[in-house]
């Protein structure tokens, strides 16, 4: 079980001003912020990050958006953190997602839905990697 997981506030959330809130949320749920940054992402980042989904009708608009404005990729750590900030952060649609997640309070739609999580720990090595390169946090 790794301790380690990335997480990245979305283009929605972090354009409307709502990354200081949940990531008050993340840490009062024992995650400690490890490394962060604040980025724009360019369509062919984007696009080879959620590379997994490329044949999924949505991909399209999932890049377009992804590349909408600044978003915020950020590494905690807390034991067993990969399981536990995917129960945190709550279905991918927020009308599935359980109440007080982060998801239910501050995400707008199942593809605007304000926060990603890693999904398994080799996913969060990857993807830890992808925007944290040549540094040895996992
Ligand atoms: P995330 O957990 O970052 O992983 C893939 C993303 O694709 C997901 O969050 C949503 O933003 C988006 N997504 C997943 N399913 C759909 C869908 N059915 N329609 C639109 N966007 C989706």
């Amino acid at each position: 079980m790794s301790d380690t997981t990335l997480t990245i506030i979305k283009p929605d959330a972090f354009g409307s001003g709502k990354a200081g809130r949940i990531l008050a949320h993340l840490e009062q749920e024992g995650f400690e912020i490890v490394a962060a940054r604040v980025t724009h992402l360019g369509v062919a980042e984007a696009g080879e990050f959620y590379a997994v989904h490329r044949e999924r009708p949505f991909f399209g608009s999932l890049v377009e958006f992804m590349t909408s404005g600044r978003c915020m990729p950020i590494v905690l750590r807390r034991e067993n953190a990969v399981a536990h900030l995917r129960r945190v952060i709550g279905a991918t649609d927020p009308t599935e997602a359980e109440e007080g997640t982060v998801r239910a309070i501050y995400a707008e739609s199942k593809e605007r839905n304000a926060i990603h999580a890693s999904d398994s720990d080799e996913n969060a090595a990857v993807e830890v990697s992808f925007f944290f390169p040549g540094t040895d946090l996992i």
